[in-house]
């Protein structure tokens, strides 16, 4: 699917055009280090392995306290105070993740509580490595169709849940963390600019988490092709073959219906997979690899959640500046891959936006969630101890319909 550019082409002018802006960005990681050494008493593997063949030198672990949706609450919390505005003036929610916190409900509907943004739809995305420039580009296309105004984007992972523990060569690649992004309608022309989406479900058993799909349930086992249940499998050379080939294709095009030039692009952000497959994507690019973002020495692959854990750290690093251009590149499990070109810089907001108190705001919002779930809890607790002792009394079903209306 490509996506017709939405953006001006360089020289052309659009009226009315309302266009999708990274306002805020923020990052969570888990305190817990596992380095290549702390690997190698689990699994048979060394450092140098490791670090020659992945770029990999340590990853971060979720503790058990930690969860998919803890980690997306911390990075989205973050973004909401580098865009400076209220989890109510989220319009949409959208979490990249394929280590949900349940089947359902989605792990968006869960961090939509505990921000208390209370007008917000919520969902997942499931596009496993690509899922963030999925759910970007499906934000994005939302706010420029004027369906929604604010939309917080996050890729969350713990990885470290799905992991076969005894398969050295997945477990040595994988970490957990979560990432996030605001984004914002406004009529200044920029932010996101174009999308390349792409699947090839030919290759679905490459990479692939067995567990509790309609396949696995039918009765005849929850193991194909002999893959263990709940546990990542993955054909690591025929991933790694995939990922060169599609990384530099899908950058090409998507920059091409941005109406721009490789050269353009300030910098790369990628999915942090491996260091060979950006090394590899820069040779068949022809451009120096320091044009690319590589953080994945010290997070590893966090799935959904890289290329925004790794986009935070390039703003962090001052290797974006207003006006420039970057691309997003995702891939992996689908196989899906997907790039995004993105014209970096938010339109300052306008001064009556940025109200006195709104960090102080930001967390009464997040202690009145916490009440409020509690308070409804306990109202249907006590409405179902009287339902039971003077059934059908239409005032208790009025008091719990009042209530949920809170
Ligand atoms: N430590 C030590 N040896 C290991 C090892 C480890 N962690 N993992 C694999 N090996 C061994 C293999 O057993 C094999 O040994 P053999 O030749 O005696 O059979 C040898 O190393 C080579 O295996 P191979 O799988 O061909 O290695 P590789 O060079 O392809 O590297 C990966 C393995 C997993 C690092 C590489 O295939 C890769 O990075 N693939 C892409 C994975 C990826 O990025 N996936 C996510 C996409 S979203």
């Amino acid at each position: 699917m490509v996506m017709p550019n939405p953006a001006p082409a360089r020289g052309n002018v659009y009226t009315h055009a309302t266009y999708a802006h990274i306002i805020g960005w923020g990052m969570a990681v888990p305190e817990r280090v596992m380095t290549n050494d702390d690997l190698s008493a689990i699994v048979e593997t060394d450092n140098e392995f490791i670090f020659q063949r992945t770029g990999i030198r340590e990853r971060r672990i979720a503790s058990d306290k930690e969860s998919t949706a803890t980690l997306a609450l911390k990075a989205a919390q973050n973004a909401l105070n580098i865009a400076d505005i209220l989890p109510i003036e989220l319009d949409l929610i959208i979490v990249a993740t394929s280590t949900p916190e349940y089947v359902f409900p989605s792990t968006a509907s869960i961090v939509q509580n505990w921000l208390g943004a209370t007008k917000a739809g919520a969902f997942d995305m499931s596009a496993a490595c690509s899922g963030f420039v999925y759910a970007l580009d499906m934000a994005a296309q939302a706010i420029r169709t004027r369906s929604i105004t604010t939309a917080l984007v996050i890729g969350a992972e713990t990885m470290s849940r799905i992991l076969d523990w005894s398969d050295r060569s997945t477990c040595i690649l994988f970490g957990d963390g979560a990432g996030a992004v605001v984004l914002r309608a406004s009529s200044t022309p920029g932010g996101v600019l174009s999308t390349i989406l792409r699947s090839d479900g030919s290759g679905w058993d490459s990479l692939c988490v067995p567990g509790i799909g309609s396949r696995d349930l039918t009765g005849g086992g929850i193991e194909p092709n002999g893959h263990k249940p709940f546990r990542m499998y993955m054909d690591g050379p025929e991933v790694f073959r995939f990922a060169t080939r599609v990384v530099s294709e899908s950058i090409q095009q998507a920059v091409s219906n941005a109406g721009l030039k490789l050269d353009d692009i300030k910098l790369i952000v990628p999915h942090q997979a491996n260091v060979r497959i950006i090394q590899s994507s820069a040779r068949a690019l022809k451009i120096d690899e320091s044009r690319f973002m590589v953080n994945l020495d010290k997070y590893g692959n966090t799935s959904a959640a890289s290329i925004p854990i790794a986009l935070v750290e390039a703003v962090q690093q001052g290797r974006l500046k207003e006006n420039d251009y970057t691309a997003f590149v995702g891939f992996g499990g689908g196989l899906a891959w997907g790039a995004t070109v993105v014209k970096w810089g938010s339109p300052k907001l306008k001064v009556e936006d940025r109200s006195l108190l709104k960090g102080q705001r930001r967390q009464l919002s997040y202690t009145f969630a916490g009440v409020r779930t509690r308070w409804r809890k306990l109202v249907k607790t006590v409405t179902d101890l009287f339902e039971r002792l003077r059934p059908r009394t239409g005032r208790m079903k009025r008091l719990r319909e009042r209530v949920s209306r809170l």
